[in-house]
């Protein structure tokens, strides 16, 4: 009976001569008494904190989803749109595939490596949907564990996304830095980037963003990824590239993804992560891609079955709904360019406010050197602010944001523009 199968197991836990866990058994009604309290997110507890502020000027900079201009959640309208088509079309609900909506993969990787690349057209590579960046990243890091040979480091850069370290360590992976920014100028450390990645012992894989650097906003030019790339190639390194922000650095997706294609063609097998939560704005609806890029399209078919196998115990197959979204804007010319166009959209009211926040800060009268505000790149911003003036910044004036300094610019509007730079000034005058 139930009753017997449940005591049977009590009764065997409880009894357990070697607890194969290091929390003790505190008692037989509390299983989880040893489990102690950890910590809040760090970005997610600021939006905790913020909700619980009850000044009417209080302003949430801590997470990085865009806001229009009246500070309001966006919603693209190419996604409402393809919202009706789906409607109108009254699908089924069954199961996609392990590897999710065929339409989705396919497009997915064109977006990222252009319809012309040869990737594309040879077939080496293997595209599977996944749940957004993150989803995208575990997988990765899971078939890295699995499958790579080369030594368990992952170089991230110096900072990186809050996240990284515990994807890649909980999947098994150790984790290791590489220098990147340089608080001094609050601009890319070149020079100390070099030197690291020459550094970094061969096969290693080495995580890079392909653009809008989060949470520095301080991308590679051109000329500077070009060296990254030799050098990354004379070290023999896995590539791995995250790319959650494509569009929303320039407004362009193709400049945006300018560095992935120069690296395939450069002939890394880049690894490569991709998520449509900020450029089409399905936060919520978990919609994602991961993708190998393999030697002949022989290889891709073997990774494939590999990442099924592996995907399969975790979540047996992804959410169909955002996939669809995706697909049907990137598959239909009319939605694909309106989406084009929110995106440069959203891109631009963006650079606008990092215009706004530098003249206010002068118009304040703030001496200092804000340049760096209008050059960095993409949601965030990576102020300079130290630790005690980020404190004072959320005490006096409500601002909430990530202890390292780092402000979403996509929470700032032409509303409260002023009253963010004359909080800043008077925190770091
Ligand atoms: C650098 C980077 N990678 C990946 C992600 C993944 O986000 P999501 O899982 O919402 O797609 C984010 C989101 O903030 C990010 O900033």
């Amino acid at each position: 009976s139930h009753e017997e199968f449940s005591t049977s197991i009590r009764s065997t836990a409880g009894h357990r001569s070697k607890p194969n866990t290091s929390i003790p058994l505190v008692g037989p009604v509390s299983w989880w008494g040893g489990v102690q309290m950890g910590p809040p997110d760090p970005i997610l507890g600021v939006s905790e904190a913020f909700k619980k502020d009850t000044n009417p000027k209080k302003m949430n900079l801590g997470v990085g989803a865009y806001r229009d201009d009246m500070g309001k959640p966006f919603v693209l309208s190419c996604v409402r749109k393809a919202e009706a088509i789906i409607t109108t079309k009254q699908m089924d609900k069954e199961y996609l595939g392990i590897g999710g909506l065929g339409e989705f993969s396919k497009s997915c990787a064109q977006l990222a490596l252009g319809a012309d690349n040869e990737v594309m057209k040879s077939g080496r590579y293997i595209t599977v949907q996944t749940i957004s960046g993150t989803g995208s990243l575990r997988i990765g890091a899971n078939f890295l564990a699995r499958f790579h040979g080369g030594p368990r480091d992952v170089y991230l850069p110096k900072p990186s996304w809050g996240n990284h370290t515990p994807i890649f360590r909980d999947a098994g992976m150790e984790l290791k830095a590489y220098k990147y920014y340089d608080p001094s100028t609050c601009g890319f450390d070149f020079k100390g980037a070099l030197d690291d990645i020459s550094k970094i012992p061969e096969h290693s894989v080495i995580m890079l963003h392909a653009c809008a650097h989060n949470p520095t906003g301080v991308d590679p030019k051109p000329e500077q990824w070009k060296e990254i790339s030799d050098i990354v190639k004379k070290r023999n390194l896995l590539v791995f590239f995250d790319m959650a922000y494509q569009g929303f650095a320039s407004g362009d997706i193709d400049r945006d993804a300018w560095a992935v294609r120069y690296f395939i063609e450069q002939g890394h097998n880049i690894l490569l992560s991709q998520s449509f939560a900020k450029n089409m704005g399905l936060y919520g609806e978990r919609v994602g891609g991961f993708t190998v890029v393999c030697n002949d399209a022989e290889e891709a078919k073997r990774v494939e079955s590999q990442l099924k196998i592996l995907i399969r115990p975790i979540y047996s197959n992804p959410p169909m709904n955002g996939a669809r979204i995706a697909a049907t804007i990137l598959n239909t010319p009319d939605l694909r360019s309106l989406w084009l166009e929110e995106v440069h959209g959203m891109a631009n009211r963006i650079i606008k406010m990092r215009e706004q926040l530098a003249a206010g800060l002068i118009k304040e009268g703030s001496s200092k050197n804000w340049q760096h505000v209008i050059d960095q790149i993409g949601m965030f911003c990576f102020t300079g602010l130290k630790p005690e003036q980020v404190e004072r910044l959320t005490k006096e004036f409500s601002v909430y944001m990530t202890k390292d300094g780092r402000i979403s610019m996509a929470g700032v509007t032409s509303g409260n523009v002023g009253y963010l730079a004359h909080g800043i000034h008077a925190v770091t005058k």
